[in-house]
């Protein structure tokens, strides 16, 4: 007699975390009682990976000043924190003469790059405002609307380029709403058929897929540490040299000026110093570093297996949900990041994020994202939910997600 044993279906199966970060398991206030707190909400700040709070302990105990003394610790400090550019170099696959900046976040890397813009930007209107409002500052923003597919953007952007040239094509490689992953070679040559050049905002992007600028043919690219396990205010931009050292300095100060004279004849350095005035964040750089070091070790291959793993359960999860709709920006784009919004009908999106948090210690994101347009396009100027893991994530975070939602809509 042969005996059929039912195999538990694939998005059955407990799926763990990848990586240990500083304070798993810590418990809540829920109005049942305490519960183990889910942070479902990487996309906003992830936490810090163990690897990245020793690395910062150790540079802790060695910590001087950078760049601005001849003391031993001033030495191993300043080694430190250009010891990180490297390291930021290396991971992003950036060319040998890339200026790499350390700034405090993704904004400010924006904000950096729109400094030094020497012409017009053209940007879509998917973007998180981080990527959106220092060019509309500039003045020489071109805002493109994003149609229903991927396909016809990307011909409106061509049109777009082809129409009046412009000096750069700005664009996010995931969506910080839905996860997205634009295809990015694609989108860099077609800025380049055009003369111009690609700036990508990978906030949400450089902790889950690997990146190779040089090898992409990507001319900016900026992040933030908080989103890749590192948990201190610093961001980076990486790129193309000349515009930055034709630009003014972003900030007048110490450490970006080779000669000062009081009659104000200043001689500004090149490269990162020209933009890095002040004491510069050496704790952010040392452990943006260390997250990157701690993120390649556990390899893009397998954080590729455990994010696909835990979306196709929760994507399954939410659909089985009657008046739960999952949120889209492109109808041909299949891959994504760990991000999935949707709305519950009949429930506001901070109804929804504040039963899960009081009833369930569940940890999610409402309301618009900072991608205002965005929402509106899609038909939800009100806002959504947004659920988003990374490595600390496992099955056990998704199955009670799925089933506080189940609850919430009497499943
Ligand atoms: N940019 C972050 C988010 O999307 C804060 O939540």
């Amino acid at each position: 007699m042969t005996v059929i044993v039912d195999r538990p279906h694939a998005a059955a199966r407990p799926i763990a975390p990848l990586g240990d970060v500083v304070g798993a398991g810590q418990n809540v206030f829920t109005a049942a009682g305490p519960a183990r707190y889910a942070n479902l909400d990487y996309a906003a700040s992830a936490p810090a990976l163990t690897e990245v709070a020793d690395g910062l302990n150790s540079a802790l105990s060695q910590y001087a000043s950078v760049h601005r003394g001849a003391g031993a610790l001033s030495q191993v400090t300043t080694a430190r924190y250009e010891s990180a550019r490297e390291t930021v170099r290396r991971f992003v696959g950036g060319r040998a003469d890339d200026t790499v900046v350390f700034t405090r976040n993704t904004t400010d890397a924006i904000n950096l790059a729109a400094h030094a813009l020497p012409g017009d930007v053209v940007v879509l209107d998917i973007e998180h405002h981080a990527n959106l409002l220092p060019w509309q500052r500039t003045g020489r923003a071109r805002i493109v609307l994003a149609a229903a597919t991927f396909e016809e953007t990307a011909e409106a952007l061509e049109a777009e380029l082809a129409v009046s040239p412009a000096a750069l094509l700005a664009v996010t490689g995931a969506s910080n709403v839905t996860g997205e992953v634009l295809p990015l070679r694609r989108l860099s040559a077609l800025a380049h058929r055009h003369g111009a050049r690609i700036l990508v905002d990978a906030a949400q992007l450089v902790a889950h897929r690997p990146i190779n600028l040089a090898g992409y043919g990507i001319d900016y690219l900026v992040f933030s540490g908080h989103k890749v396990y590192a948990p201190f205010g610093a961001g980076v931009l990486i790129g193309r040299p000349d515009w930055l050292d034709a630009a003014q300095p972003y900030l007048a100060g110490g450490g970006a000026t080779a000669r000062v004279d009081a009659d104000g004849q200043t001689a500004w350095h090149t490269g990162a110093a020209r933009h890095e005035a002040g004491s510069p964040n050496v704790l952010g750089a040392v452990s943006i570093a260390a997250a990157l070091d701690a993120v390649k070790g556990t390899g893009f291959e397998l954080i590729g297996y455990h994010e696909r793993d835990l979306l196709t359960r929760l994507d399954e999860g939410l659909d089985r949900l009657p008046g739960v709709r999952r949120l889209h920006v492109f109808d041909d784009l299949a891959d994504r990041v760990g991000i999935a919004a949707f709305t519950v009908d009949g429930h506001a999106p901070r109804a929804v994020a504040e039963y899960l948090n009081d009833r369930h210690g569940i940890g999610v994101r409402d309301g618009k994202f900072c991608a205002h347009p965005l929402l509106a396009r899609l038909g939800h100027p009100e806002g959504a939910v947004r659920v988003s893991f990374g490595l600390g994530t496992g099955s056990g975070d998704i199955d009670r997600l799925i089933s506080a939602l189940a609850e919430l809509v009497g499943a």
